[in-house]
C-alpha cells in the first residue's frame, strides 16, 4: 500500500467524504495490504456503533415473473427458460410464521417488477403481516412504482424498501438495462421511497459489465450524497440464459473492498454480506463482514421455489432449510468474532439506540 491510499482512507475515516477522483484513486489502487487496512479500519468503525452483532433479515422470494429485461438476470422476461411462479399470500404468510419461530423479526419480500401482484395485492400481504407479527420490520424490494404506490405501500404498513441503484453512471446504466429502462427514473423512484419515510436501501453489483474505476467511484459519491440507511452491493454472476452468460464474474476481493469503502463512507449504514459474495468464494459472507458488513438475509423461500429463483448460476443455500442455514451462518458469523442475533435491526443513529432486544440467536 502506497502512503496515498493509506492517507485516503484515513481521511476516509475522519470525514466521510472524498472527490470522485480520490474514490477513483482508491478503486484502482486496492492492493491486498490496502484491503487489509480498509477492513481493519471498517471493522473497528462498524465495532463502535453495532458492536459484534450481525442482524438478519428473512428473505421471501415472492415471485420469478419479471416484466422488466435487465441485461444481467436470469429472471428477466425474455428468458424463456426461467421457471416462473408466483407464491400465495398465504404461502407468503407460512414463510413469516416459520422466520418467526426460527427467530426472525424482518421480513424481506422481494421479487421480479411489476408483474403479478397488483398495488393492492401487495399491501395486502403488508398489512397481513403486520398484522400477525406487529414488532417485526417488513421490507420490499420489488422494483419501481410510481410515487402514489409506494406511498400505499408505506401506509400499509412496509417499513423498508430496497432498490439498488446498480449504477450511478447513467452511460453504465444504458449498456445493463435495455431502452425502456432509465436512470433518471431509477434515481426518481430512490428519492420517492427516502421522502416517503421508507428506510431505503441502494446498491450495486461489483464487477458488472462495463463497470470502470470511475462508475464504481460514482457510486461510493452517490452512497456519500444520498446517504441510504441500507447498500446492497455483492459480486456480478452470470447467469447462463442472459446476454451477459459469458462475462466475467466481480470478484470476492473487490466487493470486500468495497464494503469496507461504504463503511468508512457511512459508519452506521447497514451492509448485508449477501448470498451472492457467499456463492462467487465459500467463506466470502464470512471475508464480509471481517470487511465492515453487519447483516445476513438467509433465505425463507419454501423449498420448492428455491432453484426458480435463479437470478445468476450456482447461487447458495437452495437445497437448505432456514433452520440449516442459520445453523450454519451462526457458525460463519461466530468464525469472525461476531454473533447473530434476533432484532429487527433498524439503523442506529447513536450509540444509546443500541436495543437490549439484539438477544443472541442460538
Ligand atoms: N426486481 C427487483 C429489483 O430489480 O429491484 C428485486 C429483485 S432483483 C433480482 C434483486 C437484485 O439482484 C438486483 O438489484 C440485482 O442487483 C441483483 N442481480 C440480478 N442479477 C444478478 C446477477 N447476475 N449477479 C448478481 N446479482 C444480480
Ligand atoms: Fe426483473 Fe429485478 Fe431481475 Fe431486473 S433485476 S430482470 S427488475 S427481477
Ligand atoms: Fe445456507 Fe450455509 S447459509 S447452508
Amino acid at each position: 500500500m502506497n502512503d496515498q491510499t493509506k492517507a485516503l482512507i484515513d481521511r476516509l475515516e475522519a470525514t466521510h467524504t472524498l472527490s470522485l477522483d480520490e474514490y477513483a484513486y482508491l478503486v484502482e489502487h486496492q492492493t491486498e495490504q490496502a484491503a487489509a487496512y480498509a477492513a481493519q479500519r471498517a471493522f473497528a468503525v462498524r465495532t463502535q456503533i453495532y458492536g459484534t452483532d450481525v442482524y438478519i433479515r428473512g428473505l421471501i422470494e415472492i415471485s420469478s415473473v419479471c416484466a422488466n429485461d435487465c441485461y444481467y438476470c436470469g429472471l428477466r422476461r425474455s428468458n424463456r427458460r426461467c421457471q416462473r411462479y408466483q407464491l400465495t399470500q398465504e404461502e407468503i404468510l407460512d414463510c413469516c410464521r416459520e422466520g418467526y419461530r426460527l427467530g426472525f423479526r424482518t421480513f424481506v419480500l422481494q421479487g421480479g417488477e411489476n408483474a403479478v401482484y397488483s398495488v393492492e395485492d401487495i399491501c395486502q400481504v403488508v398489512r397481513s403481516i403486520k398484522g400477525a407479527f406487529p414488532h417485526c420490520a417488513v421490507t420490499l424490494s420489488l422494483g419501481e412504482f410510481p410515487r402514489g404506490a409506494y406511498q400505499a405501500m408505506r401506509e400499509a404498513g412496509a417499513d423498508r424498501y430496497l432498490l439498488r441503484h446498480e449504477t450511478a453512471d447513467p452511460d453504465h446504466y444504458r449498456l445493463l438495462h435495455p431502452p425502456e429502462m432509465s436512470f433518471e427514473a431509477r434515481m426518481d423512484a430512490l428519492h420517492h421511497l427516502h421522502d416517503l419515510g421508507f428506510q431505503t436501501g441502494c446498491g450495486f453489483m461489483v464487477g458488472s459489465p462495463h463497470q470502470t474505476p470511475r462508475t464504481l467511484a460514482k457510486d461510493l459519491k452517490f452512497v456519500e450524497v444520498f446517504q441510504p440507511e441500507m447498500c446492497g452491493i455483492g459480486p456480478f454472476i452470470p447467469q447462463k440464459d442472459t446476454p451477459f452468460r459469458d462475462a466475467p464474474p466481480g470478484t470476492a476481493e473487490q466487493t470486500c473492498y468495497l464494503l469496507s469503502l461504504l463503511r468508512l463512507i457511512k459508519p452506521n449504514l447497514l451492509l448485508p454480506a449477501t448470498t451472492a459474495l457467499g456463492t462467487i468464494r465459500p467463506d466470502g459472507r464470512e471475508r464480509g463482514l471481517a470487511a465492515g458488513a453487519n447483516v445476513v438475509m438467509p433465505n425463507l423461500s419454501p423449498l420448492p421455489v428455491r432453484k426458480k429463483y435463479a437470478l445468476y448460476d450456482g447461487k447458495i443455500c437452495t437445497g437448505d432449510e432456514a433452520a440449516q442455514c442459520i445453523h450454519c451462518l451462526s457458525r460463519r458469523v461466530a468464525s469472525v468474532g461476531c454473533r447473530l442475533v434476533t432484532a429487527r435491526g433498524d439503523i442506529i443513529q447513536t450509540a444509546s439506540d443500541r436495543k437490549s432486544e439484539a438477544l443472541p440467536l442460538l
